[in-house]
C-alpha cells in the first residue's frame, strides 16, 4: 500500500510516500522558518503564502525522488487539522484537486494523532532505553520493532502538549493536556525573552550547551552563580494536565530584574544558566507526568513525539527514568527529523486509522481535537 502524505498545518510544507505505513520511500520537508526568524515567530499569512508557492514543487519532488508513477500510488492522505487555517487550506485543497485529477482515494488525517505514527516509521525506532538498561544491569531487554499496545503517548509541540492512552490503532483516550501555553510555545516565548531567536527549543538547547564553554573559559562569575530555580508547574498534581505560562512569567521576571530581556538583550553569562534552568523545568514536568500515566495504566510502550521530542536532554531524562522505573516498558522517540512536522507521519497514520472519504466531504478544521 503506497500512500502519498501531504502536510501543511503550520510553517512546513511536506510531502512523503510511505509503504505499508512503515517504510519511508521518500520524505520532503520545506520550511519557511527563515522568514519567521526575522519576526521572532510565525506570521500565519506569510507561512500560507510560502506554502502556495511550494506545495506542488514539494509534492513533485517527493514523487520524483522515488521514481514512482502516479498509477502506483494507492491513496493520498492530507492533514485536515488542527493548525493555521490559511496553511491547512493550501494542503487540503491541493490534495483534493490531485485526488480528483488522479482519480485516487483521499484520506483526511488528524495532525496530532499523526505525530505518534512517526514511531512506526523506519529509522525512528528507539533502542536506547534498551541499551541504557543493558549498561546498568547487564541484562538485555526484549527488543521490539514497533510500539506495543496499550501505550501512553506524549505530544509536545509548538501548539500542543497532550497525553494520550492508546489501546489500539483508532482506540485512544485523551488523558490531559496543557491549560495554557504548550511546551514548545514555552521554549519559543522564553527564548524570545532572552533574545535567543526562533525557534526557541533548538535555541535554548544550543545556549545550554554553551554553558559548559563559558565555564571552560574560566568565567568565575558564571561558576559562582547559584543555579536558577524555576517553577515546575502542576508537577505534583495527580491529574495529567500541564501549565507552562507561569514558567514563562517567572523567566520574564528574572530577565527584567537582570536586564536580559529584549529589545536590548545584553550578552550575559546568566543567559546560558537561565536557558539551562528553563530546559530542566520543562523537561522535568513532561517526564514526570508521562511516567505517572505509564505507571497508572501499566502500558507496554511510551511514545514521545512532536517538535520538543527532538530535545536531547528530554530524551536523556526519558531514557534514564524509563530504564530505572519501568524497565519492561519500551520507549520510542522518533529521530529529530520525524519529531518535527513531516508528511511521512501523516501517510503512516492514515494507513492505521482512517478511511478514504469522498473528496467533496473533506474540509480543513483548524480547531480539530484528538
Ligand atoms: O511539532 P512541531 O514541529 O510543530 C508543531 O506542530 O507545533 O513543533 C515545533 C516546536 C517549536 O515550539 C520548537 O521550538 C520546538 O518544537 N522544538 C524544540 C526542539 N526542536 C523543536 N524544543 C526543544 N528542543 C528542541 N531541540
Ligand atoms: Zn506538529
Amino acid at each position: 500500500m503506497l500512500i502519498l502524505g501531504i502536510e501543511t498545518s503550520c510553517d512546513e510544507t511536506a510531502a512523503a510516500v510511505v509503504e505499508d505505513g512503515q517504510k519511508i520511500v521518500s520524505n520532503v520537508v520545506a520550511s519557511s522558518v527563515k522568514f519567521h526568524k526575522k519576526s521572532g515567530g510565525i506570521i500565519p499569512e506569510v507561512a500560507a503564502r510560502e506554502q502556495v508557492k511550494c506545495t506542488i514543487p514539494v509534492i513533485d519532488e517527493a514523487i520524483e525522488n522515488c521514481k514512482l508513477k502516479i498509477e502506483n500510488l494507492d491513496a493520498l492522505a492530507v492533514t485536515i487539522g488542527p493548525g493555521l487555517i490559511g496553511s491547512l487550506l493550501v494542503g487540503v485543497e491541493t490534495a483534493k484537486a490531485l485526488a480528483l485529477v488522479w482519480q485516487k482515494p483521499i484520506i483526511p488525517v488528524n495532525h496530532l494523532l499523526a505525530h505518534f505514527y512517526a514511531a512506526w516509521l523506519d529509522n525512528s525506532r528507539e533502542r536506547a532505553a534498551n541499551s541504557v538498561w543493558k549498561k546498568t544491569t547487564g541484562k538485555k531487554l526484549r527488543a521490539t520493532r514497533y510500539p506495543d499496545f496499550p501505550l501512553v503517548g506524549l505530544i509536545a509541540s509548538g501548539g500542543h502538549t497532550e497525553l494520550v492512552l492508546m489501546k489500539n490503532h483508532g482506540n485512544y483516550q485523551w488523558l490531559g493536556g496543557t491549560r495554557d501555553d504548550a511546551a514548545g510555545e514555552c521554549f519559543d516565548k522564553t527564548a524570545r525573552i532572552l533574545g535567543l531567536g526562533y525557534p526557541g527549543g533548538p535555541a535554548i538547547e544550543k545556549a545550554t550547551a554553551e554553558k559548559s564553554n563559558i565555564k571552560n573559559l574560566a568565567c568565575r562569575q558564571a561558576r559562582q552563580k547559584p543555579k536558577i530555580e524555576l517553577p515546575r508547574p502542576m508537577i505534583n498534581q495527580r491529574n495529567f494536565d500541564f501549565s507552562f505560562s507561569g514558567l514563562k512569567t517567572a523567566v520574564l521576571k528574572i530577565a527584567k530584574e537582570k536586564n536580559l530581556h529584549t529589545p536590548n538583550p545584553i550578552p550575559h553569562t546568566l543567559v546560558p544558566d537561565l536557558a539551562s534552568s528553563i530546559q530542566e523545568a520543562i523537561t522535568d514536568v513532561l517526564v514526570e507526568k508521562t511516567l505517572r500515566a505509564a505507571q497508572k495504566f501499566k502500558v507496554k510502550s511510551v511514545i514521545v513525539a512532536g517538535g520538543v521530542a527532538a530535545n536531547k536532554r528530554l530524551k536523556e531524562k526519558f531514557q534514564s527514568a524509563i530504564s530505572y522505573q519501568l524497565p519492561a516498558t519500551h520507549l520510542f522517540i522518533p529521530s529529530p527529523r520525524l519529531c518535527t512536522d513531516n508528511a511521512a507521519m501523516i501517510a503512516a497514520c492514515a494507513l492505521f486509522n482512517f478511511h478514504p472519504v469522498p473528496w467533496q466531504k473533506i474540509q480543513a478544521n483548524p480547531t480539530l481535537s484528538l
